[in-house]
């Protein structure tokens, strides 16, 4: 049996109360914890900082999951590497040539961490599937990034079945994560359609029932 795990995206998490936020997501039993990074250019507006990730990064002893909407990943990916972050994700639509996604993925590599590429709602999945073999993670986007609270996009789910294929055809051992929209309804389809890692922001945070909500991710598990 395929295991799930939650990263709760601290997106949705009370900025002034970030150690007792952390707190309750690591009371979850969660293993990863997802940082939000945005900029203007691919985003129109940004999220957290170098000095929000610094200050964070000693609240916990969680896997460090960065996910990176900005228009240059290398160079974001050198700091956030630098600061401690175990995964770093950034956006196939963020570069404009294969060649230069090879060579950021290569370069995240040599930093010594983890590697995501992650595809936006109108990527069409076909695009990612070469790089399966080259990475560790591949997020795919169920809502257009940059704002939590939004729908889930349905058509996300064959996307992340036509991962789960290939990437089970070729036993590889890359995760499959999903961001977006992800509740008690949508979470466990992903699941059910071969997702590993469920980002949950809003549906998690600010809810005093939070360990209720985060049991219910897994009632098809
Ligand atoms: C959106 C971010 C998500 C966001 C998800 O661009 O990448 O991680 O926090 O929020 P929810 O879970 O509320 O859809
Ligand atoms: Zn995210």
């Amino acid at each position: 049996m395929r295991k799930l795990y939650i990263a709760p995206s601290l997106l949705a998490a009370d900025k002034n109360n970030f150690q007792s936020e952390i707190n309750k997501a690591v009371k979850l039993g969660v293993k990863y914890i997802h940082f939000d990074v945005m900029d203007k250019d691919f985003i129109g507006h940004t999220s957290f900082s170098f000095d929000d990730f610094k200050l964070i990064k000693n609240m916990h002893h969680l896997i460090n999951d960065v996910h990176l909407m900005v228009i240059k990943p290398y160079e974001y990916a050198k700091e956030y590497a630098q600061l401690g972050a175990d995964i770093i994700t950034f956006h196939y639509e963020a570069l404009k040539e294969d060649t230069l996604r090879f060579d950021c993925i290569n370069a995240i590599k040599k930093m010594g961490v983890k590697v995501g590429v992650s595809i936006k709602p109108n990527t069409p999945v076909e695009k990612i599937i070469p790089f399966l073999h080259h990475i560790d993670l591949v997020l795919i986007m169920s809502v257009e990034p940059g704002l939590g609270g939004q729908k889930f996009i349905e058509s996300s789910l064959e996307k992340i079945r036509r991962c789960r294929d290939y990437i089970d055809v070729n036993n590889l051992k890359t995760l499959i994560e999903v961001d977006g929209g992800v509740n008690e309804t949508t979470g466990p389809l992903c699941y059910q359609a071969g997702a590993d890692i469920l980002v949950a922001g809003s549906y998690l945070f600010g809810h005093s029932d939070v360990k209720d909500r985060y049991q219910k991710l897994f009632k098809k598990v």
